[in-house]
């Protein structure tokens, strides 16, 4: 395949930044997007020119590290992260536009690589419990009814990527905190920091920046692990039920 790439290159958080286009020859369909992106820098490299920074690590969907808008959607659109997206979801001769996540709270360290220590912040603001670690319990000790406990699993597979940040026309990370929030509720080791939680997180998640939900969706359209919308009632109704309850330990 032969592609023309329009990337937004800047060459570092104050520096200003541009599309920049480059024509790429010999794409295989069966690239991952991120090794179009590698065969692109050997390109550059080749030609002593500044490889395109982006960010990845796991390449597997599961670290959530990459992550970049392809032609004006996170992720491009297939609900999938950036690494497992393939380059057969293109046509050949294809113009891509390839950014990096838009939100003040995830300023542009370098081209397409962004900072999310926001998240890291927020997540230190509460996603942990305070029961003792150690071995593994007995998996009967502690019964969780299937329900809770699918829904708490279903939303531990949040993998921080920050697309929802990125799809969202607010730069509302609700999604992701509702996500930690929700998995945590769901289980009898959330409960004893729960509605100290709530609070704590969407607080840190104000003053990070990000923006408020209006419950347009974008979100959950473009998250690669099908976070649903209702995990964001579930942060909303903790957050409404921690006015009038307190945790059992302060
Ligand atoms: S909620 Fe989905 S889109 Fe948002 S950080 Fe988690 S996995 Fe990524
Ligand atoms: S590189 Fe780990 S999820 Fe894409």
């Amino acid at each position: 395949m032969k592609l023309k790439l329009r990337i937004w290159r800047q060459a570092g958080p104050e520096a200003a930044g541009r599309m920049v286009e480059y024509d790429l020859d010999g794409v295989s369909e069966d690239m991952s997007f991120l090794e179009m992106l590698d065969l692109l820098n050997e390109n550059l490299t080749e030609r002593n020119e500044e490889p395109v920074a982006f960010d990845h690590d796991c390449r597997e969907g599961i670290c959530g590290m990459c992550g970049v808008v392809i032609n004006g959607i996170a992720h491009g659109g297939s609900a999938t992260t950036t690494c497992q997206l393939h380059m057969r979801s293109f046509s050949d001769g294809a113009t891509i536009d390839i950014e990096p996540w838009r939100a003040g709270a995830f300023p542009v360290i370098k081209d397409l690589a962004v900072d999310r220590n926001a998240f890291d912040r927020i997540i230190a603001a509460g996603g942990f419990i305070s029961s003792n670690t150690g071995s593994a319990p007995e998996a009967h000790s502690t019964p969780v009814p299937k329900r809770e406990a699918d829904r708490a699993f279903d939303n531990a597979t949040c993998i921080g990527c920050g697309a929802c940040v990125a799809a969202c026309p607010n730069s509302s990370a609700m999604l992701f905190t509702a996500a930690k929030i929700t998995h945590l509720a769901m289980l009898p080791q959330g409960q004893p920091e729960r509605y100290r939680r709530v609070k704590s997180m969407v607080a840190q998640h104000d003053e990070e920046g990000f923006g408020n939900c209006t419950n347009i969706g974008e979100c959950a359209a473009v998250c690669p692990k099908g976070i649903p919308l209702e995990s964001i009632a579930q942060l909303n109704r903790d957050l409404i039920a921690s006015l009038f309850k307190a945790d059992g330990k302060q």
